[in-house]
């Protein structure tokens, strides 16, 4: 449950009322297909052959797990990982990770990485004509708490053009991967901002074609997140299986 802008209450999910018995196929278009006309790239990679599903195995359980030893002291606070502060405006983003019953998922890994308030993400392939900021890495991870919550600071990204189509702007985002407790539990995906103008324009945003899974991946506006004379705050929960989750299939 979170607080949009306008101060109302937004139920994305409710743990008892809408916990599955079982893991069933999501509704089509809860996910984004994997090859998506709009999005160019896609039809060069996507698989070409069915999928095949593998057994499941003790090893997936059992296989190594990161924990909060690996943790630097300044992962979680992307304005403090240099001499000097980013440029940019400073935001704390934060949320719960829950499991597929709704109950909050406790020492969860969680990644992220973002462009910097230009639009830019320090990366050898990104060569657009946006300045790099030297206080600005746009990486972070931290582990959740006993409560499945977890905090970043960082800059509020800005958006980029990235050559899809003809003046194709990707939305603000922060990139997002989580880790179960095993590897076969990662989701990956995309954190946006409300209101951001570039939604209707952006095809890797709309190959999501259910509008209410759409919502799920735009963070809220939280004035009681906020750090007074210091920092906004949005809040992000992720849920990483369950009902308009990420659906696992049954063994074939
Ligand atoms: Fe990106």
């Amino acid at each position: 449950m979170t607080e949009t802008d306008s101060g109302e209450v937004r139920t994305i999910y409710t743990p008892i009322a809408d916990t599955a018995t079982s893991y069933v196929r999501e509704p089509e278009g809860a996910h984004p297909p994997m090859d998506y006309e709009g999005y160019k790239s896609t039809a060069l990679r996507h698989p070409k052959q069915p999928l095949v599903y593998l057994p499941q195995t003790v090893t997936e359980i059992t296989g190594p797990q990161l924990g909060p030893v690996l943790m630097g002291e300044n992962d979680h606070d992307l304005t403090v990982q240099h001499e000097g502060e980013p440029i940019g405006e400073r935001i704390v983003v934060s949320g719960q990770v829950f499991d597929t019953e709704g109950k909050p998922l406790r020492g969860t890994l969680v990644e992220i990485w973002q462009a910097n308030a230009a639009g830019r993400y320090k990366h050898r392939w990104d060569r657009w004509p946006a300045p790099l900021d030297p206080n600005f890495s746009g990486a972070g991870r931290c582990i959740t708490d006993d409560e499945g919550r977890y905090t970043f600071t960082t800059i509020k990204p800005g958006p980029y053009p990235w050559g899809n189509h003809y003046n194709a702007w990707r939305p603000a985002h922060i990139h997002f991967s989580l880790l179960g407790r095993a590897f076969t539990q990662r989701l990956v995906t995309q954190m946006y901002f409300p209101g951001d103008p570039f939604f209707a324009y952006d095809p890797i945003f709309n190959s999501v074609r259910d509008p209410k899974a759409r919502e799920r991946m735009v963070s809220s506006f939280s004035i009681h997140g906020t750090v007074p004379n210091w920092a906004a705050a949005y809040e992000f929960d992720i849920y990483l299986r369950g009902p308009g989750t990420t659906p696992f299939e049954e063994a074939h």
